[in-house]
């Protein structure tokens, strides 16, 4: 039995709602007032565990081939309307911590159909899914989430690259380096439930060693000589790699202290210079397994990609230089970078559909 397409379609939907309402909250947290956003409070988990949540499960679920394996993604989208609704965060605490433990045993069943590290790393992505969720199930605010939700996406994006950099050889060794960086990460964010200066120094140190592992192994050194989508997407991955490796000095020398004038800059180096870099690059392959759909490549994704950076590094400025106003714009222009790869992505799509549909004239 597989999932009805008009089920599949709605949670895709919520999905994309997330981030537009996650992107909107996090203005009206920076002090922007375009309307009043909902539940500005759950910025964090609805970008992080209901947008990404949701589209990471949907990846999954289609890779496996499964109709439970979409529990997952209904919970994560479940869970965007929970928090919107502002409803007690025990319910949406626990439903993101059922779609975090169904994700963990789509991973053990991976692993047992194809016992590889890249699956190990995924699943324990998703096992910091489950902690994030326990943790706000447990009570706390929502700030001490940060070092597992950083986990689970930094673990899962890892996972996929090393799948694909087994092209370029990686030694037992340089898996030993990466296994190494991991267990930093994981004790790091252990250790900031009890002390959240020192956890979140120690996971900055492995999430450092993490992206200094993927420049150095990913294969993207290499697709960046070749043209078109090729470059695009690893210009978008080395440049997330460095952004992640930015973040991971930030966290090491800040302690990622809540109110802190680094605090910013040390969350948004990462998820929105590395984790959105990502998501970017990996738009063109990512749209066509998932949704079936045409993705013909055009050189306009450039310009999300590019204003990315610029936004981001604008933002880092003023926070750095403690410059409101500085920081305030650099938000702003990570908004107006987000919002034109959803109309950009939306575009190639139905210029996809049409070319797909449009009848072949023989020549
Ligand atoms: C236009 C884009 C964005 C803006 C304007 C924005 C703004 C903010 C602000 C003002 C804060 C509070 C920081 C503080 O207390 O000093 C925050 C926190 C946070 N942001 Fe963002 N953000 C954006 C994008 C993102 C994205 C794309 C993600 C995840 C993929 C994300 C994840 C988080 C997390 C995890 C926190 C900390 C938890 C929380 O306080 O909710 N943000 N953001």
């Amino acid at each position: 039995m597989t999932v009805p397409v008009p089920i599949r379609i709605a949670v895709a939907l919520v999905a994309v709602s997330a981030l537009v309402l996650g992107v909107w909250m996090g203005l009206t947290r920076m002090g922007w007032s375009i309307g009043s956003s909902p539940a500005p409070g759950t910025h964090g988990p609805i970008l992080v565990l209901g947008f990404l949540g949701t589209v990471i499960g949907m990846e999954r679920a289609v890779a496996i081939g499964k109709s439970w394996a979409w529990i997952t993604p209904i919970l994560a989208a479940a869970s965007v309307i929970t928090m919107l609704a502002g409803a007690p965060g025990e319910l949406t605490g626990a439903l993101l911590l059922v779609a975090g433990t169904v994700l963990v045993m789509l991973f053990a069943v991976a692993y047992r159909m194809q016992p590889e590290a890249h699956i190990i790393l995924m699943g324990i992505g998703a096992i910091s899914w489950v902690l994030a969720a326990g943790t706000w199930l447990a009570g706390e605010p929502v700030p001490s989430l940060v070092p597992w939700l950083a986990a689970f996406l930094i673990l899962t994006i890892a996972g996929e690259r090393l799948e694909l950099a087994r092209l370029i050889a990686t030694t037992p060794s340089s898996k030993r380096q990466l296994a190494g960086a991991v267990a930093i990460v994981i004790a790091g964010s252990m250790i900031a439930w009890v002390s959240a200066d020192t956890g979140a120094r120690i996971a900055g140190l492995g999430n450092l060693l993490i992206a200094l592992w993927l420049l150095r192994y990913d294969i993207a050194r290499r697709t960046i000589r070749l043209g078109g989508v090729t470059r695009y997407m690893a210009a978008g991955l080395l440049v997330g790699y460095a952004w992640l490796a930015v973040s991971g000095t930030l966290w090491i020398t800040t302690g990622l202290e809540f109110g802190s004038t680094g605090y910013d800059a040390a969350l948004h180096t990462l998820f929105l210079g590395f984790i959105m870099s990502m998501i970017m690059a990996h738009a063109p392959i990512v749209i066509p397994a998932l949704a079936g759909l045409a993705f013909p490549f055009g050189r306009e994704m450039w310009v999300p990609l590019i204003l990315l950076q610029i936004s981001v590094s604008v933002r880092v400025a003023g926070d750095l230089a403690d410059s409101y106003e500085v920081k305030k714009w650099g938000g702003m222009l990570n908004a107006i970078a987000l919002t034109l790869l959803v109309l950009i992505v939306v575009a190639t799509v139905i210029r996809g559909e049409l070319a797909k549909r449009r009848p072949h004239v023989a020549g």
